[in-house]
């Protein structure tokens, strides 16, 4: 037990030396009616995956590799929001575990210095009435040097302790992380995304900024002018047309 100070969240907590990913076994879990909350959380991972099918370091015993089941009574197409909600939930737990000051880039990565510590994603099983779960994923990147990255990621990540030179208590991280998810879904799910958002666009470096977003089949360049109340990027190109960007890699240019 690690002394949570939550409700639902991590009420049942699968502990794993090593899995394949969080995410797969989350997963399971949430089809064997794992209750909301159930949290998956493991040293390392052989196969920690990211967004866009992008693999996921993840080095044993530095960091925290978690998934959260989360069952929330909302229409699928608010499952997106729920990434913004958890970005915004890590940002203050690394806050108050740590002297650092991360920065949010839309939609789902956590910056310290220009560099990725932390990402997240959120998967979705749905069927005809609805939701049937959420798992959110993070990997948050804590007491890595830098050779504990893999060559290729090396230039772009870093972790907790790269960046504030101290080895950083991943259980306290973890039960702030989880004590802040509660609290911020929770809050979305009540209340809505108005406030949330308010918080989120503070934490963003993206907002206000000259962006290029990659999308599948184009690119658009323009600036990034804030995000709607359902989490879309809202971008306007030099003719003046704003664009809604549902999901694409963002890439700063100034
Ligand atoms: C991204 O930035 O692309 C998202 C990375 C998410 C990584 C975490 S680590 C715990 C969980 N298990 C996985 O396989 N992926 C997520």
């Amino acid at each position: 037990q690690i002394g949570l100070k939550t409700k639902r969240i991590g009420q049942r907590i699968e502990y794993v030396e090593s899995c394949t990913s969080t995410q797969i076994i989350a997963h399971q879990l949430a089809q064997e009616n794992a209750p909301d909350g159930t949290v998956v959380l493991t040293e390392t991972q052989t196969a920690g995956r990211g967004r866009m099918a992008r693999k996921w370091d993840s080095a044993a015993h530095k960091g925290v590799w978690m998934s959260i089941i989360l069952r929330p009574n909302v229409p699928p197409q608010k499952a997106p929001q729920f990434t913004l909600v958890t970005a915004v939930a890590i940002v203050r737990a690394i806050e108050e575990v740590t002297a650092l000051q991360p920065k949010i880039k839309w939609p789902n990565d956590i910056l310290l210095n220009g560099k990725k510590c932390t990402g997240i994603l959120t998967e979705l099983q749905s069927d005809a009435d609805g939701i049937q779960a959420l798992i959110v994923g993070i990997g948050l990147n804590v007491n890595q040097d830098k050779e504990d990255f893999d060559l290729e990621v090396q230039g772009i990540a870093t972790s907790l302790k790269m960046i504030s030179g101290q080895t950083v208590n991943r259980q306290e991280l973890v039960r702030a992380v989880l004590f802040y998810t509660e609290l911020y879904t929770q809050m979305y799910i009540d209340e809505g995304f108005g406030m949330l958002k308010i918080l989120w666009e503070s934490y963003s470096t993206t907002i206000g900024q000259p962006v290029r977003a990659r999308m599948t089949n184009h690119t658009l360049e323009g600036i990034a002018e804030g995000i709607s109340d359902d989490g879309v990027l809202q971008l306007r190109t030099l003719d003046g047309k704003l664009h809604g960007i549902y999901s694409a890699d963002i890439e700063m240019t100034n």
